[in-house]
């Protein structure tokens, strides 16, 4: 017994912040930020959470498999912005849709989160446990950015992106590897709750800018160049196939220049590289699955077709998977 995906969909908030809304809050303008990131505008949720976005996200995606909420036996939200500690944005996502017959946890891997849920949703199949699991990745990284951080704040955006993995004769999880980086974390960091701040510890309440994502961009940007290739080799070998097996490539979309140096590392022609960074900025553990459920809206998506994943970044993490529709 194998899995499959079956369905997609995506959820963006519908306001839009551009790079001209960006040189008004900061020093920085857009022929800078086009240039170094590819970004042209991003989404901002106002009003609504992360788990609101994964909700909308998650009714497209169960459209498109053709399956009912009380189908679903488990629900895996991959998120860094969970609207509570508790309950997790997959329970929150779980009473909105009424899926009443699932099982429903929070995944933290930051960019790679939506590849970790990928695996844990084929590993609970493989194994068994379950037969219809719903995967997220969703953010509202908008709360957790300081807008007076021109290093940051140009990066990233609000969205949502969900699958639908089922139980299935035919694998369509040809292979995945997961990786990270623990020790290089600090890199790229945002604080959950406040260290040492209750009436016995030592430090007054800080400002926002102290649970803010900070980034050390160079670094990161080093660490995702090299990485992300190692772990596109790794996905391939376990799968058995090259690079010229691929229909599609389908990566992280945190800066355009990582994926043009993938396309230039692996001879790729452009059309074989999904990307829609220029509009909606980096999502974290959202964008490939908002890009997964654009390719399919735009009908580019067919049976057959073998697709390679790729997600890097907090952690540090790395995580690739090869999957066939
Ligand atoms: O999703 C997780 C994974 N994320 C990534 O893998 C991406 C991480 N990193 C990056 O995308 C890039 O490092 C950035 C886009 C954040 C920055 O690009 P960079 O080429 O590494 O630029 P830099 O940080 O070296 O900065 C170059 C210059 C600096 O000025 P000086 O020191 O050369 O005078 C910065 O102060 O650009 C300046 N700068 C800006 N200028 C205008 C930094 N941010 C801005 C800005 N607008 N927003």
């Amino acid at each position: 017994m194998g899995s499959k995906i079956t369905g997609f969909g995506a959820y963006l908030p519908p306001e839009t912040l551009t790079n001209s809304r960006l040189e008004g809050l900061v020093n920085t303008n857009d022929e800078w930020i086009v240039q170094r990131t590819g970004i042209r505008e991003r989404r901002i949720a106002r009003g609504e959470g992360t788990a609101a976005l994964a909700a909308k996200a998650a009714r497209r995606a169960l459209a498109d498999a053709g399956r009912s909420p009380g189908e679903l036996d488990l629900i895996i939200a991959a998120t860094v912005t969970p609207d509570c500690f508790t309950p997790s944005a997959a329970c929150l996502v779980q009473a909105e849709l009424g899926a009443v017959n699932a099982a429903a946890f929070d995944l933290s891997a930051a960019c790679s989160g939506f590849v970790y849920a990928l695996d844990t949703a084929d590993s609970f199949i493989r194994s068994g446990k379950f037969r219809t699991v719903l995967i997220l990745g969703a953010e509202t990284l908008s709360r957790i950015i300081d807008y007076t951080d021109r290093s940051t704040c140009i990066l990233f955006g609000d969205g949502a992106g969900a699958a639908v993995v089922e139980a299935s004769e035919e694998n369509g999880v040809l292979s995945t590897y997961l990786w990270a980086d623990g020790a290089s974390g600090h890199v790229l960091r945002a604080q959950a709750l406040p260290q040492d701040e209750n009436p016995f510890g030592t430090r007054a309440p800080r400002e926002i800018s102290d649970r803010a994502v900070s980034m050390a961009g160079g670094e990161v940007l080093r660490f995702s160049l090299s990485e992300a290739p190692k772990a596109m080799d790794e996905a391939l070998r376990r799968a058995g196939l090259t690079i010229a097996d691929i229909d599609w490539v389908v990566p992280h979309q945190a800066n355009k220049r990582i994926i043009s140096g993938i396309i230039r590392r692996y001879h790729l022609p452009e059309d074989k590289v999904y990307m829609n960074i220029d509009r909606f900025g980096n999502t974290s553990s959202a964008t490939i699955p908002i890009c997964l459920a654009e390719m399919r809206e735009h009908g580019l998506l067919a049976s057959g077709q073998r697709l390679l994943l790729v997600g890097f970044g907090g952690g540090l993490t790395a995580a690739s998977a090869v999957i066939a529709l």
